[in-house]
């Protein structure tokens, strides 16, 4: 009797010092599990006992295990709602900061939308007017009347996502914002001054200075008389006027089937003002877009005289000009939405 009482208060004592359902699950096991627990032991010797002797014995060792498990129990629902407890405190996710500063601040436009709506009143100060094409185009528009007939080797320079419409391949995710110059081409004859931003796509893995989705800004002049000097002075123009009178711009001979003859232009680096540094890998130049006089074959397809009109075109990354200009070094903190990227602008 006096080894049950010592079995139970025993097993009772550590029951009550278990901390974890882990431990308790171990204690559990030792005290009252399988044939060499505690009181399964204490069952065995009942068999050594005189027949008067074993029934009360037995019952004792019952009533003992009982009290174990029903300890056992006990502890085990409380260590269970601690743990659970614990559990959602560490899980838990503060949103207070946010409901308090929305009641404080009505939120902002997105750096972006800024940067974008910053470059628009640029050119509209020069007089130019902001035209918008659908982000949905067609291969026509994209491509084949930009002078890239089908299958023409230049296509590759933009990975393209397709929607599926219509016949294969026939209408795609724009990868660029020139298709916008063929729309406003068609609409409106010359002279045309107009800009054109808006989202992009290309089959592109996201890395620092790549997103699938982007922007670009598309800037479209036909007139009589229009010069290569002309493009490279308002490309001057407004690159000063967005990043500071300090930057100054060059162009550098490239290749786009769209203008002829074409060019890349680049800006001295705003981080070292030409120095060279880190990010312009020491040449004191940053590419920024593409550029170059429309090519006739361009103006033919919308029915323009190209004996009588010409025009320059370029193209440039919005969220790399607003990159650059405020010293982001990953293109994916605009989609990341952390608000403590979003409200410093
Ligand atoms: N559309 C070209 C691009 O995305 C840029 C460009 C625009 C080049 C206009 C020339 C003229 O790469």
């Amino acid at each position: 009797m006096s080894d049950v009482a010592t079995v139970e208060s025993d097993g009772l004592a550590r029951v009550a010092a278990a901390s974890t359902l882990a431990e308790l699950r171990a204690v559990e096991q030792e005290l009252v599990g399988g044939k060499r627990s505690g009181l399964a032991a204490l069952n065995s010797r009942l068999g050594q006992l005189p027949i008067e002797e074993r029934k009360e014995a037995g019952r004792a060792v019952n009533a003992a295990r009982a009290r174990v498990e029903a300890a056992i129990a006990e502890r085990a629902e409380k260590l269970a709602a601690v743990e659970r407890e614990a559990r959602l405190e560490a899980e838990r996710l503060d949103l207070t900061e946010v409901l308090e500063r929305r009641r404080a601040v009505a939120g902002h436009r997105h750096l972006v939308t800024q940067a974008r709506d910053e470059l628009e009143d640029l050119f509209v100060a020069m007089g130019y007017e902001v035209a918008e094409g659908p982000e949905v185009e067609t291969d026509w528009y994209n491509f084949e009347a930009l002078n890239m007939p089908p299958a023409h080797p230049a296509r590759s320079m933009w990975d393209t996502l397709y929607v599926k419409l219509g016949a294969p391949e026939s209408t795609l995710l724009r990868t660029h914002t020139s298709p916008v110059q063929i729309r406003v081409m068609q609409r409106q004859a010359p002279p045309i001054y107009v800009v054109a931003p808006g989202r992009c796509y290309r089959r592109d893995t996201p890395d620092a200075r790549h997103l699938p989705v982007f922007h670009q800004i598309e800037g479209l002049v036909v007139d009589r008389g229009i010069t290569f000097g002309d493009l490279a002075g308002t490309i001057e123009a407004f690159t000063g006027a967005y990043f500071g009178p300090t930057i100054h711009s060059r162009l550098r001979p490239s290749f786009f089937p769209f203008t002829e003859p074409s060019a890349e232009f680049e800006v001295s680096c705003i981080f070292c003002e030409g120095r060279g540094c880190r990010v312009c890998s020491q040449s004191g130049w940053i590419e920024l877009g593409g550029c170059g006089m429309v090519d006739p074959n361009v103006l033919d397809a919308v029915g323009i005289d190209a004996e009588e009109y010409s025009g320059f075109a370029f193209g440039f990354g919005i969220d790399r000009c607003a990159m650059m200009r405020h010293d982001i070094d990953d293109i994916r903190h605009f989609i990341a939405n952390d608000i403590r990227f979003l409200e410093q602008f």
